[in-house]
């Protein structure tokens, strides 16, 4: 379980999170909306001990992680396979390397164990025939899906974390990754923290919905209350999905 009791945060001056507070299982399925530099990538960061709150507290099954050291942050992190927004894999390594670098890091064991795994994860995400080909010559479609084998090799992740999966994909590739997404899921029980400014991934993938406005988060409910929100940002952010909702039905 994620509780955030009351967390502040702030880079310098910039105020990005004023008093946030919300408690997540991991087996929810829960997308953080917002306006684009409204603190979203700034609250997974937290999740994850990257960076440290100004004020408030943050537990992580039940260990308060706001004190701990890098070391101690270790089973926080693997608990946890994340997504990345930008700079998902590294620019010098071929595919089948960006895939193990986790495993070799991680866990001791010999190459040829590294490489059949990295072979069954490229499988699982799709992309089973870019194994020796370079980060640069990917489409972005491919790109997401070799990051979220990378994100999987981890292995006991008990929740995923997805930041902004679809950015800069086409509609048919980013249909793709949201149907990986959600297959994952199914298939390992577990849930995912999805960040995205497009409210429609959203829609199609969670169940619950936290809205970040103004450094505060003024939101946090299902799909029946989201199209009902009165709330005038959230219902502006919205705008489109309802369009589409109310056009499906
Ligand atoms: N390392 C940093 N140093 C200083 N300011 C930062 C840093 N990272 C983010 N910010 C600022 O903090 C604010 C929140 O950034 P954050 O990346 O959390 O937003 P976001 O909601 O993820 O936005 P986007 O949708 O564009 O990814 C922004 O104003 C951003 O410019
Ligand atoms: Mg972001």
């Amino acid at each position: 379980m994620i509780v955030f009791d009351n967390v502040w945060f702030s880079y310098g001056e910039r105020e990005v999170l004023r008093g946030i507070s919300f408690k997540a299982d991991f087996n929810e399925r829960i997308a953080i909306l917002g306006e684009s530099g409204g603190g979203k990538t700034t609250l997974l960061k937290l999740i994850l001990g990257l960076i440290k709150p100004d004020k408030g507290r943050i537990f992580i099954d039940e260990v308060d992680i706001t004190e701990l050291s890098e070391e101690e942050l270790i089973p926080i992190r693997r608990k946890f396979s994340i997504v990345f927004q930008e700079g998902a894999l590294f620019d010098s390594l071929p595919v089948k390397e960006n895939v193990a670098f986790f495993m070799r890091e991680l866990y001791k064991i010999p190459d040829e164990e590294i490489y059949l795994k990295v072979s069954q994860l490229l499988q699982r995400v799709g992309v089973a025939d870019a194994e020796n080909l370079m980060p640069e010559e990917l489409s972005g479609g491919m790109h997401r899906r070799v990051a979220i084998a990378r994100a999987l090799s981890v292995g006991k992740t008990k929740m995923f974390l997805y930041d902004e999966p679809t950015a800069g994909l086409d509609p048919i590739n980013s249909q793709r990754i949201i149907s990986l997404i959600e297959e994952l899921a199914n298939k390992e029980g577990i849930g995912f923290i999805i960040i995205t400014h497009i409210v429609y991934v959203a829609w199609q993938l969670c169940e619950r919905f936290i809205f970040l406005h103004d450094g505060k988060l003024i939101f946090d409910g299902s799909k029946k209350e989201l199209i009902k929100t009165k709330i005038p940002a959230l219902k502006e952010f919205i705008k489109e999905l309802l369009f589409k909702v109310t056009e499906s039905e």
